[in-house]
């Protein structure tokens, strides 16, 4: 009787051993949630590639000459940019700031409609058809050499928010 009960004691010991680590172990979706970190060297040109940070699509579009000479035509546009090493990218929320649809990206017209009430952005995601009332928002990032963290708050991501590029 005293060692059955000694080795349910011992199995409840593990068990709630294993339940307290659990717990002080941050949740893996936690972890993937708060920051993420992308490889910039990856993305090729005029190519839209969906990314996903704290359960938000995000857009990455690594932009050709062609864009850049775009992008220095309007006023404002190049200030939405990052910069990583020698290349430019529009990094952004991939939420409509209309009602929140996900826009789609042309590109051959190198620009983004949205379906839902035909509003529309150029390549560096500045809005240049209402409804949308602004550009898409920009994640927070920092610029760590060719990566780019999200979640974290860089110099370059706090002059955008100070200048109102973004929210
Ligand atoms: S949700 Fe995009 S235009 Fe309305």
């Amino acid at each position: 009787m005293g060692k059955a009960f000694g080795a349910v004691a011992g199995v409840g010991a593990v068990a709630s051993l294993y339940a307290m680590k659990k717990s002080w172990d941050s949740l893996p979706s936690v972890k993937a949630a708060g920051f993420t970190t992308l490889d910039m060297s990856v993305y090729n040109e005029n190519e839209l590639v969906i990314e996903k940070w704290r359960g938000k699509p995000i857009f990455v579009l690594r932009q050709n000459a062609a864009m850049l000479e775009k992008a220095k035509q309007r006023d404002g546009d190049m200030d939405r940019l990052i910069k990583v090493g020698d290349a430019y990218y529009m990094v952004c929320i991939g939420l409509c700031t209309h009602l929140g649809c996900i826009p789609g990206y042309y590109p051959d017209e190198m620009g983004f409609l949205c379906a839902c009430h035909g509003g529309q952005y150029d390549v560096t995601a500045n809005v240049t058809k209402a409804p949308p009332p602004r550009g898409l928002d920009i994640p927070s990032f920092k610029i760590e050499g060719t990566k780019l963290v999200l979640g974290e708050e860089g110099p370059e991501y706090k002059k955008m928010k100070e200048s109102g590029i973004t929210l």
